[in-house]
């Protein structure tokens, strides 16, 4: 456990190289399955940035006196990081490639917020700098991505006779409805270990709203005579989350929370994007409809977790003595 703020922004620093690691092992076969060249040109600009990132991350933690074994480890320890589960899934349609990178981005994004503030807590101003703009291209990229749904849509149902459509549609809410499920888990999780009561309400608030989601994407299915059950979900999803193991013994547990269920979010606003518009080429507009609800609940969601970030992570630092008591 870190006993001073500098320990803590090391702790921080020590993170982020396996988190790029990870970013650049997904990136590199992203070109390829995406099937669809526009698409493939985002992933590969985003190769050559995410490089920079790591070397200039790998800069402050030298900066902080990091000998170069430690730094090395860190990438052999990628797994340490509990966010980095999402880059284990292998999604095997351009849609789910893109949604994972664009959950995968604000996942980033999170980090370097989280590390900003560490950062400014400890007086060092250039790795405030730094975190800030590796921020900005995390953001960037994400909108890129989320410019590239309709493509991805597009790759996805290229080879999709238009009588097949409304069978893929099932499929999609299927996920859904998956993604959903495992949202109730790691809200209710996240409501038991927030530790701070204003990041504990956005958690008890969203819990309600995604049951009302969940059981809306279950209506649909039904009207369009499926069940949920019916598809095996092909792995919208981040396979058996276990926060408590992941995020139990860490003192700033509740921001870093915050910033994975900002990054799951994200998944889900990339899931509605692509119903919506498959949705809508099966020319069943109801379920359109549903989703495009959804997705505005999932934005307001995004947002209220992110505006946690700051103050859970001040207060974590405050609980543990690291920055005096304001
Ligand atoms: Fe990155
Ligand atoms: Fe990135
Ligand atoms: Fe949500």
């Amino acid at each position: 456990m870190p006993e001073t703020i500098e320990e803590q922004l090391v702790g921080h620093l020590t993170d982020v190289p396996s988190i790029e690691e990870q970013a650049l092992q997904q990136l590199r076969v992203a070109p390829r399955m995406a099937r669809d060249p526009e698409l493939a040109r985002a992933f590969r600009e985003h190769i050559a940035e995410t490089e920079d990132q790591e070397r200039l991350v790998r800069g402050r933690l030298e900066a902080h006196g990091a000998d170069r074994s430690r730094v090395k480890d860190v990438v052999a320890r990628a797994g340490g990081v509990g966010m980095v589960i999402f880059a284990r899934s292998q999604p095997d349609t351009p849609g789910k490639l893109v949604a994972h990178a664009y959950s995968y981005e604000h996942m980033e994004l999170a980090a370097y917020e989280l590390l900003a503030v560490v950062a400014d807590r400890a007086g060092d101003a250039e790795t405030v700098e730094v975190a800030r703009s590796i921020r900005e291209q995390e953001e960037t990229m994400g909108r890129r991505l989320a410019a590239g749904f309709d493509r991805a849509v597009d790759a996805s149902l290229r080879e999709v006779a238009p009588e097949d459509l409304g069978e893929q549609l099932g499929k999609y809410l299927a996920d859904a409805h998956a993604i959903e499920s495992q949202a109730v888990q790691l809200l209710e999780g996240g409501q038991a270990i927030a530790g701070e009561p204003d990041l504990e309400k956005v958690f008890a608030d969203h819990l309600e709203e995604t049951r009302v989601h969940q059981n809306a994407v279950k209506a649909r299915l039904e009207a369009r005579g499926e069940r949920p059950s019916r598809f095996k979900s092909t792995l919208l999803r981040v396979g058996g989350l276990n926060l408590g193991g992941f995020f139990g013994a860490q003192p700033d547990t509740p921001a870093k929370l915050a910033g994975f269920a900002f990054a799951f979010e994200h998944l889900e606003i990339a899931a509605y994007e692509e119903l919506t518009r498959v949705a809508q080429r099966a020319g069943d507009g109801e379920t359109a409809r549903v989703a495009e609800r959804i997705l505005g609940d999932e934005r307001a969601a995004a947002a209220a977790l992110r505006a946690q970030f700051e103050p859970a992570m001040e207060a974590a630092l405050r609980k543990r003595g690291l920055v005096p008591a304001s």
